[in-house]
């Protein structure tokens, strides 16, 4: 601007130094060539014309200079907002802006499409709080945020309810608007509308879950089989002592105290079994929250469901525990150490000597680190990288489906945000050597 202006002062001090100097030198030689007074006042008017003409066409070709650049800039603003217009137009986010007192002042089409609005009179000019939206505090608050601390608000989660009650998932940021002097004149908006990534997100998890269930249910054969087991023993008591009751009876040998104390320990029993069930059905149920859990009381729950194994194959269980409080889904936990004790227990199957499973629990730098080994031998160190792995089994189909581990890596480091891993170790007990797998969970405590 001020550039122009001395341009044009410029040009108008050479024309009038010009104009001055043409006149002062045209008259001085007129007056010094002719000397009739007739013909001097005739040359004075032909200079006259001279001059107004030569002015005229000096003034034409500057004015036209002047408005063809003029027309020029403003052709080349046109284009330039008109890229800009369609750039905002067809960009894939929601973009709109707003004034400092969060009045609508321009938005693309995809704004318009998610509030339902038919053009954009119907948005410009107006507030969030003239919308039927159940959102709007939330936006009114985000943008009074962004301009008065004066600072973005960058990639956080919001909904807006549209009209047909539709919830859409948004990754909204928001910037505030600065004009020359640093003041903050408005907000502008850049809005993704993530519904469908959240909503293929939520599939995963659901599947996840639905993957955790399934591999629970395969296990139930085996749980139930562990039930009978479990059951055997305390039925035969319940029945041993009715049948001496009614024995007694029947031989009119009854005697208060000793059938007191008969019906004392059928009700013992009767706990016990209902109590087992209590153990099982927990197990299968789903877990949703997150409990306070007690790691010693995590390993005794399983030791217990899988406790008829165990006995079955003369494994004895070493265990090594510091009790260490912490949340976690209780059901999943004891499935992964469910999934590795059963691991120990088939590999185990297959030696002969002594058979061991180490269970030690301990808190290290805030984690929670959980180790259970065997000694059955070992992983093969060509598979070992592999046992995570979904499907991967080394064990027939009967015995095996190789998903086992592969749950315990979901629940672990996806569920409880933890490490799972395993290594080969030799190791001295009760002055032998051994040689097995020692997987190592570790799980963080805040
Ligand atoms: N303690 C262990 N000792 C030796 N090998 C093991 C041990 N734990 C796991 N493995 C090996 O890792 C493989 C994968 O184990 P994973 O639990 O994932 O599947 P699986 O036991 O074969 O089948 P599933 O658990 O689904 O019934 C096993 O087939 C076995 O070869
Ligand atoms: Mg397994």
């Amino acid at each position: 601007m001020f550039k122009n202006v001395t341009s044009a002062f410029k040009i108008s001090i050479i024309y009038f130094i010009f104009s001055l100097l043409w006149i002062y030198y045209s008259d001085s030689a007129i007056n010094f060539l002719v000397k009739d007074f007739q013909e001097l006042q005739y040359l004075q008017t032909i200079k006259g014309w001279f001059f107004v003409t030569i002015s005229s066409i000096l003034l034409y070709i500057l004015t036209r200079q002047f408005f063809i650049n003029l027309q020029k800039e403003k052709d080349k603003l046109a284009n330039a907002n008109y890229i800009l217009e369609k750039v905002i137009e067809n960009a894939p986010v929601i973009i709109f802006w707003k004034d400092k007192n969060g009045v609508y002042q321009g938005a693309n089409k995809q704004l318009l499409e998610i509030m339902n609005l038919k053009n954009k009179e119907e948005l410009i000019g107006k507030k969030d709080s003239d919308f039927n939206i159940s959102e709007k505090e939330d936006f009114v608050n985000d943008d009074l945020y962004v301009m008065t601390n004066k600072k973005p608000k960058l990639n956080y989660s919001e909904t807006i309810t549209t009209k047909n009650k539709e919830k859409r998932v948004l990754n909204s940021s928001k910037v505030p608007l600065f004009d020359n002097t640093g003041k903050v004149i408005g907000v502008l908006g850049v809005v993704q509308d993530i519904t469908e990534q959240s909503n293929r997100q939520e599939q995963i998890k659901s599947q996840e879950q639905l993957l955790i269930q399934q591999s629970k249910l395969a296990s139930m054969g085996e749980m139930i089989a562990n039930i009978a087991h479990q059951w055997r023993q305390p039925l035969s008591v319940i029945s041993m002592l009715a049948t001496g009751i009614k024995l007694q009876k029947e031989l009119k040998l009854s005697d208060e105290q000793s059938e007191i104390e008969s019906l004392e320990l059928i009700n013992d029993n009767a706990q016990y079994l209902s109590k087992t069930i209590d153990d099982f059905k927990n197990f299968f149920k789903e877990s949703t929250i997150k409990n306070k859990v007690y790691s010693d009381d995590i390993v005794k729950k399983t030791l217990k469901l899988i406790l008829p194994r165990l006995k079955n194959r003369d494994i004895k269980i070493v265990e090594n525990y510091e009790n260490v409080e912490f949340n976690a889904y209780e059901s999943e936990l004891i499935q992964v150490f469910i999934n590795i004790i059963n691991n120990s227990i088939d590999a185990l199957e297959e030696i002969e000597a002594d058979k061991f499973i180490f269970i030690k629990t301990n808190k290290i730098n805030n984690n929670l680190v959980i180790q259970i080994k065997d000694n059955a031998g070992g992983i093969k160190e060509e598979i070992i990288d592999k046992i995570f792995e979904p499907y991967f089994t080394t064990k027939d189909e009967k015995q095996g489906t190789g998903i086992g581990l592969f749950m315990c890596n979901e629940i672990v480091v996806k569920h409880l945000k933890g490490k799972i891993f395993v290594v080969n170790e030799s190791f001295e007990y009760l002055d032998k050597t051994y040689k097995g797998s020692l997987f190592t969970i570790e799980l963080p405590l805040v």
